[in-house]
């Protein structure tokens, strides 16, 4: 059963390395036989997220959760800001449950979620990430992929083809993608 992926990223920055990540993903998971599709977070208009949203959610709300709700598992990936994941991610992602309340942590449940992210610091985005997967799991009842991929130095760490230039992180971008195309395909079925 082929799994669907749905891939995007925290940042809609020109020239974010972390939407560089993303497209990478989305190339990668293609290769390895996942139909995916890949947004740009940036194009759903989504005001500052509360309760007033209840019954009364953003149309580009419906369209992101209609998304979520379509796809067997997600490739994410998060700038750091501050040791934190990114503001624009989690609002995105809370207008998801708003758009279509339901118990707690079951926005994501079923849903398989692999982690990445890139930085120009030497830690990459690893403080972030962690944080990130608290919440998914806690409050969006998401399967996280064990590993996740945090690519420091990224403004060499892309070569000019867009693959990862460090043989060592490519490789293991690659078997977490490839996890998170068999975790998907396990519990689709
Ligand atoms: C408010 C703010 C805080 C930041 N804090 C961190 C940080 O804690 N760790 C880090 O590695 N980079 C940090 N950065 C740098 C970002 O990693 C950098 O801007 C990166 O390019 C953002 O991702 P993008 O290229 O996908 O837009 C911070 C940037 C901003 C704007």
């Amino acid at each position: 059963m082929t799994a669907k992926i749905l891939v995007f990223s925290g940042s809609s920055r020109p020239g974010s390395f972390n939407d560089r990540l993303a497209g990478l993903a989305a190339r990668e998971l293609q290769a390895l036989g996942a139909e995916v599709t890949y947004i740009n977070l940036g194009k759903f208009e989504l005001p500052l997220v509360d309760a007033t949203g209840f019954g009364n959610a953003p149309k580009a709300a419906h369209e992101l959760r209609q998304l979520f709700d379509e796809h067997d598992g997600m490739f994410i990936a998060s700038p750091e800001y501050n040791a934190g994941y990114a503001p624009a991610l989690k609002n995105a992602l809370d207008w998801a449950t708003v758009a279509k309340p339901g118990a707690p942590a079951t926005g994501l449940a079923g849903k398989v979620v692999a982690l990445g992210g890139a930085s120009p610091g030497a830690m990459g985005t690893y403080r972030g990430l962690t944080q990130l997967r608290t919440v998914l799991e806690l409050g969006f009842g998401a399967t996280l992929v064990p590993e996740m991929v945090a690519v420091g130095n990224a403004a060499t760490a892309f070569s000019e083809d867009g693959k990862l230039a460090d043989e060592r992180t490519a490789g293991f971008f690659k078997t977490t993608l490839a996890r998170l195309v068999s975790m998907s395909e396990k519990l689709k079925a």
